[in-house]
């Protein structure tokens, strides 16, 4: 039975009266537009025993940047509703914006570096909007846990790092990217995709495929090989092309890495990573 609530008040003393009775909360954080992906980290919350798994759907108009695609953003609720029921999810958390932000709200999260780099250099505002968003989401529903993809790693990684240095109580895990058959991530944002855009789109994940499988020949090799295999589809301009340590901080020289890529396949940006061995 999925139970829907749109304050905070309300989802609140829900989640508190479950948390007086002994209950564990999971907590899966979106924007909507529910796909597979989706579907995966609501499986995995499902999978911690004796734990109510509750997501919130909220178009955050904070991490957007003028001319991003707030107003387009796909918003299909009630198939949503659907797919939250029958993945066993017991409450969703669905606001309007006037719920959580109300008239003259200023105060929000900072990122510190990270939140201007990689993505965030692209997207000036748009890691601050995130966790000033998860930190309430965090505040109001009070999970025990909380499921984020590695898709969006620098996000991931942000996340961590604000439950981390803020002392928020939840556990948050990461869950590995759910792909198309040709590796490309699955993406609220892929409907944008036109039929050829679609096929340029693999080029993403194929380039990463081919930057990871160089790990053990070093940095150099990685990024070369990825270069190679994009050079293949010169229609989809790249944004970035890194690799970073685990935590974002510069590559190691050997061991786990991160190869992370933006690009542009016409006005669609995408976005995807992948572990890299080096050395
Ligand atoms: P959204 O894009 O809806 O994604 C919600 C969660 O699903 C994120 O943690 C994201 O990393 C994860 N996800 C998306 N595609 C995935 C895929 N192919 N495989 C695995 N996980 C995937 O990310 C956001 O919303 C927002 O920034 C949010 C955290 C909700 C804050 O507004």
């Amino acid at each position: 039975q999925l139970n829907v609530f749109q304050t905070p008040d309300d989802v609140n003393r829900v989640t508190s009266a479950l948390h007086g009775v002994g209950r564990k909360v999971a907590l899966v954080p979106t924007m909507g537009a529910l796909h597979d992906g989706h579907r995966e980290l609501l499986r995995r919350a499902k999978r911690l025993p004796g734990t109510v798994v509750g997501a919130s759907i909220f178009v955050n108009p904070l991490q957007f940047g003028e001319g991003e695609d707030f107003d387009a953003y796909p918003r299909p609720l009630e198939h949503d509703l659907e797919v939250l029921a029958e993945m066993g999810a017991e409450l969703v958390f669905v606001p309007k914006v006037d719920d959580l932000y109300a008239p003259g709200h200023s105060v929000t999260v900072h990122p510190g570096p990270l939140g201007d780099e990689l993505e965030g250099a692209a997207r000036p505002g748009h890691f601050s909007g995130v966790l000033t968003v998860v930190s309430k989401l965090l505040n109001i529903v009070a999970p025990d846990y909380a499921f984020f993809g590695e898709k969006d790693y620098q996000q991931l990684v942000l996340v961590k790092r604000m439950v981390r240095e803020l002392n928020i109580p939840t556990k948050v895990i990461g869950v590995s990217t759910v792909r198309e058959h040709d590796g490309l991530a699955l993406s609220s944002r892929n409907v944008y995709l036109s039929e050829e855009q679609r096929a340029d789109a693999a080029v993403l994940a194929a380039a990463l495929a081919a930057g990871a499988h160089a790990g053990q020949e070093g940095a150099e090799a990685v990024l070369s090989a990825a270069r190679q295999t994009l050079a293949a589809r010169p229609q989809v301009a790249v944004d970035y092309l890194e690799l970073r340590g685990t935590d974002l901080g510069p590559a190691p020289v050997d061991g786990q890495a991160r190869l992370l890529i933006a690009a542009r396949v016409s006005r669609t940006r995408l976005i995807d990573n992948l572990p890299v061995l080096l050395g």
